[in-house]
């Protein structure tokens, strides 16, 4: 009988260690601790025991219930306090946001011009970046003195080889390779060597514009314009056409609207002029048709070009177009 309470014992105090959860607990109970479990049995056994060891196989007994006893109840207590979840997993931290990325801004802002000339029959075209001379600068007209041409402005990769420095070049590429009419916009990235700043950057994009045929009059290019604006821009939006100057435009102008921060009356945004400039633009000039092989007494067009960063400033009320490019995510995540 005391050999079997030690076995007993044994499996008592080995079983308990092993028991992490309630479930286990209870069949812990149910095994050794019910009204038909090993303890109890082993009390049904005393009666056979001889009555001189009697006394101490119910001592031994008694001490081995009293043991189980204690070893579930500390174990009970001790799963009480212990959470039921893994050590890995706190339920009380704060959940884990996830952001949908989005286009960036210059890109959307692209996207909505491209659509609207396309929407009024254009087509879109595409030049390399590392240009020629004659295609940056002299089909398009430029004088060989031209200080665009000087290394101040122009980043040079070869003696006549450099980084465009507008999409103009793209202009003399699509007539080069096209007989009119053409009607095309040609947007990308251009490179000038100048000083960065909130309003400046050496590397940034543009749109150009080209329409070509028998007939063009400035005021389709007037026409034209206005109606892109009054469509990226709001309906009720004034505008003007200022005289400027490009050298292979003639006559040139800029376009301005209306500020549409102020309204016209004068704020920071449009330096309390109440106007915003827009755009450069002109008729093509006739040097320009010369330079691809057009014949200009036949052939008139006209020409514009924007820059997507001040564009995309003005829309979004952004003061400071460095921030299109530092992508940081709570600037990006506004658009
Ligand atoms: N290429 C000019 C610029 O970069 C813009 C322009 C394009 C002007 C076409 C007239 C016609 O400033």
């Amino acid at each position: 009988m005391q050999t079997k309470i030690a076995q007993l014992r044994q499996q008592v105090e080995a079983e308990i260690g092993s028991v992490t959860t309630e479930d286990q607990l209870e069949a812990f109970r149910i095994k050794f601790l019910a009204r038909k479990g090993l303890v109890a049995s082993l009390f049904d056994d005393l009666k056979n025991v001889p009555a001189p060891e009697k006394p101490m196989a119910g001592k031994y007994l008694n001490e081995l219930r009293q043991r189980t006893q204690m070893l579930f109840d500390e174990k009970a207590a001790s799963l009480k306090s212990t959470p039921h979840v893994s050590a890995q997993l706190d339920p009380t931290l704060p959940g884990r946001r996830k952001f949908l990325g989005t286009k960036h801004p210059l890109m959307q802002t692209l996207d909505e011009i491209k659509s609207i000339f396309v929407g009024m029959g254009f087509g879109i075209a595409d030049g390399p970046e590392i240009e020629d001379d004659w295609h940056n600068f002299s089909a398009l007209n430029f004088p060989p003195d031209h200080p665009a041409r000087d290394m101040q402005d122009t980043f040079f990769v070869d003696r006549n080889i450099l980084l465009r420095t507008h999409t103009s070049p793209v202009q003399i590429r699509v007539m080069e390779n096209n007989t009119p009419p053409i009607r095309t916009i040609m947007p990308g990235r251009v490179y000038r060597n100048e000083a960065v700043s909130a309003r400046s950057l050496c590397n940034f994009y543009q749109v150009e514009g080209l329409a070509v045929d028998v007939g063009i009059t400035f005021s389709e290019l007037k026409g034209t314009l206005l109606s892109f604006a009054r469509r990226f821009y709001g309906k009720d939006i004034k505008y003007r056409f200022r005289p400027s100057f490009f050298p292979f435009t003639e006559p040139s102008a800029e376009m301005d609207i209306t500020c549409f921060i102020c309204r016209g009356k004068g704020c920071r945004m449009c330096k309390q002029s109440g106007w915003l400039e827009i755009l450069g633009c002109g008729m093509v000039d006739p040097n320009v048709f010369t330079s691809v092989g057009y014949d200009p007494e036949k052939y008139t067009g006209y020409a514009f070009g924007m820059g997507i960063e001040r564009t995309a400033a003005l829309l979004y009320g952004v003061d400071d177009i460095r921030l299109f490019y530092e992508n940081d995510v709570r600037f990006l995540r506004q658009f």
